[in-house]
Order: structure tokens, then C-alpha cells, then sequence
């Protein structure tokens, strides 16, 4: 199984990253205040629920700013094993640990001039939140291993679900970090309360999923679309639609392509068998009763086929992670992270105990 990528990296003259789209109000003055941001050098704090946009608001932030034509990059605190953390983040000298057999640049050195975006920041286990704060009031890092110091001119933007003063209060955020990093914050408002939103965010998502093809909505589509609550945000957007573009017939998407989870705001259960199903027959959510199973991209069916294995792992472990972790062969924070890539969200807590 191949593990997900910790990090990526853009470099100075690739592909413009995807705007920050939608005329909602909430959206207008996002895109202002990031235009100011951009100016200053300040580290931001961007806070928002899975799937809002936080990623992408960081790379608006750098491109439009002195720093665009040198390296973004973006790295998931969540995904890094503790033990690699230090030299994926500042690199490490030949022999510093077992297996290190070549001189490496960490994060900090590879994102040198430019911006690293420290996501789920609050994840950082508190030994390496010590040696993030060193490295920011220095400004040098030293690789692991090493003996000399480098200079290091990063801007640090970080993100995190709830916002980091929440970190502080429970004692797994350091305050003095916290300080550092909070100097503005910058905060993400959910798809659900920004609805208006909807139709250009479908339109520029098609066009992105479906290149220079005509692609239509029917029209009870957007009306289900803004009653949902889409609890994993423009990124279950992008799934919702991605699914339903498979079923599309002549270019149109149904309702009945859609598959929203029928509990708004509660776990999709679409990817589990449906009663009665054998589960060999419906290792593909809904594709099963469609007699003929679809040729997908191989990219989607994998996305797909994982997305199902990881539910039906947390629906055997009722929802206990660290065992659902362990049947799957990941640790919790590979799994956290790729629950997070496939917007799975666990279901509420009533309804977890009412699974029998
Ligand atoms: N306002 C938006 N306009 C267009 N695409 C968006 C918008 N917000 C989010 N996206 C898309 O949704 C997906 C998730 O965005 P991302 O920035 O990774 O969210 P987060 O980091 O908050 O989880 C990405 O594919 C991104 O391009
Ligand atoms: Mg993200």
C-alpha cells in the first residue's frame, strides 16, 4: 500500500493553483482580506472546517504576494510519523539515524524565499512544537545530525480545523507557539453557510473534472445540493460530483446521479453494502444494483474502493479509531489523514451509540 504524500511542493512557474471561487459575501471579503495578507509578511493562522478552501486560501496568499516566484509548499502535520518529523522538516546529515545514507533538505530548506504551509498544525506532537518555535525565533535550522546552523527565510502559514487558542486551552498547544503563529488569523466559513456559492462552485468544479466538455445540472439538482449540509465542504462537493459525472447521460447530471448521504450532516453510509447486499457484490458503493458495474478511472475506483474499506473498518470497530487503524494496517494519524483526503466523516455521536 502505498502511503499517502506528506507533503507538495510548488514551484515557481507551474500551474496557477485553483482560484478561491464564489460571490457570496462571506467570499468577497475573504478574497480582500487575503488581498491584503498577501502584502504583509506576518504568519497567518487559517482556521476552517475540512474541505473549505484553507489549502488553497494559503496558496492565494503566497502567489499574491512578494514571494510567488519561489517555492510553496504545503505539508500535513498529521501525516508525518513522529519519528521522521525532524528530518522531514529540517533535514538530516548522511548516517543520522539508520537508513539515512544521504544528505537530505528538509521543508524548511526546500521552501527557502518562498511559503510553507504548516496544516492541522495542532497535530505537531509538543517535542517538535519546541523545536518549530526555535527554528522561528532563530530563523536557522540545523539539520539532524548536523553541527552548523542554516539561515532559513520561510513564511509560515498554518491551518487547523477549530483554530489553535483551542490547542492551548486543553494543553496539547504550546502558548508561546501559539503566539507565534497566531499573529493573523483567518477564518474559512463553511459551503452550508455561504449556499449562494453553489452553482459557480459547480461549474468551475465540472469544468475542472470535465475539460472543454458541455456538462449540465438538472435543475432539481441544485435544489438538493443546497439542502444538504455537506459536512466535508467544497471538497465532498468535488466528490459528490466527480461520483455523479460517472452516471451523467448526455452531459446531464440527474438527481439520481447524485448520491447524497440521506442524514444531512451525519456519515455517508452510501459506501457501505446496502441491506441485503452480498458485500463481494457491492464492493463499489451503489454500482452494484446497476447491473453492469461502469468502467471508472482507475484513480476514482481506488479512491473509491479505499473510501469503502476504511468505512467498513470504523463500522466493525464502531467507530474506535486506534482499532480501525489496526485492522487496516495504519497508524491513526495515516488514518485520521486519509479520512480527512476522503471526507469521511464519522457519524454523530447519538448515532454512534445507536449502533447496534
Ligand atoms: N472557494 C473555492 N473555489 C473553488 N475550489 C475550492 C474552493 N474551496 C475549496 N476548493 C477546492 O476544494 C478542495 C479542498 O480544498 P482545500 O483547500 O484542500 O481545503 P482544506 O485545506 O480546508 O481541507 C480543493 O480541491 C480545492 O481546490
Ligand atoms: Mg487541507
Amino acid at each position: 500500500m502505498s502511503s499517502p504524500r506528506p507533503h507538495t511542493v510548488t514551484a515557481a512557474g507551474m500551474a496557477p493553483a485553483p482560484q478561491l471561487s464564489g460571490n457570496s459575501l462571506p467570499m468577497q471579503a475573504l478574497r480582500a482580506q487575503i488581498g491584503r495578507i498577501a502584502r504583509c509578511g506576518a504568519p497567518v493562522a487559517i482556521r476552517g472546517e475540512s474541505g473549505t478552501g484553507k489549502e488553497l486560501a494559503a496558496r492565494a496568499i503566497h502567489a499574491q504576494g512578494a514571494r510567488a516566484s519561489f517555492p510553496f509548499i504545503a505539508v500535513n502535520c498529521g501525516a508525518i510519523p513522529e519519528a521522521l518529523m525532524e528530518a522531514e522538516f529540517f533535514g538530516c546529515r548522511p548516517g543520522a539515524y539508520t537508513g539515512a545514507r544521504h544528505e537530505r533538505q528538509g521543508l524548511f530548506q526546500a521552501a527557502h524565499g518562498g511559503s510553507l504551509l504548516l496544516d492541522e498544525v495542532d497535530d505537531l506532537p509538543l517535542a517538535m512544537q519546541v523545536k518549530l518555535l526555535r527554528v522561528l525565533q532563530e530563523r536557522r535550522v540545523r539539520k539532524l545530525g548536523g553541527s552548523a546552523d542554516e539561515a532559513v527565510d520561510v513564511r509560515i502559514l498554518c491551518a487547523s480545523q477549530h483554530g489553535l487558542a483551542r490547542g492551548v486551552a486543553a494543553g496539547t498547544f504550546r502558548q508561546d507557539l501559539f503566539y507565534r503563529l497566531n499573529v493573523i488569523e483567518l477564518a474559512l466559513p463553511p459551503l452550508r453557510e455561504r449556499r449562494g456559492d453553489l452553482q459557480v462552485l459547480c461549474e468551475v468544479i465540472l469544468a475542472r473534472l470535465a475539460p472543454g466538455q458541455a456538462v449540465s445540472l438538472a435543475p432539481p439538482v441544485l435544489a438538493a445540493l443546497a439542502a444538504y449540509a455537506f459536512p466535508g465542504n467544497v471538497r465532498e462537493l468535488e466528490n459528490v460530483l466527480e461520483r455523479a459525472l460517472a452516471f451523467a447521460d448526455g452531459g446531464v447530471i440527474a438527481l439520481d446521479g447524485l448520491a447524497l448521504p440521506s442524514v444531512a450532516g451525519s456519515m455517508p453510509l452510501r459506501a457501505l453494502p446496502p441491506p441485503g447486499v452480498p458485500e463481494r457484490q457491492a464492493c463499489l458503493p451503489g454500482m452494484a444494483l446497476r447491473g453492469v458495474a461502469p468502467v471508472l478511472p482507475l484513480e476514482m475506483y481506488l479512491r473509491q474502493a479505499e473510501r469503502d474499506m476504511i468505512m467498513r473498518a470504523l463500522v466493525q470497530a464502531r467507530y474506535h479509531r486506534a482499532r480501525a487503524a489496526r485492522q487496516l494496517g495504519l497508524s491513526v494519524r495515516q488514518l485520521r489523514y486519509r479520512m480527512q483526503k476522503l471526507t469521511i466523516q464519522e457519524p454523530l455521536l447519538d448515532e454512534r451509540m445507536d449502533d447496534r
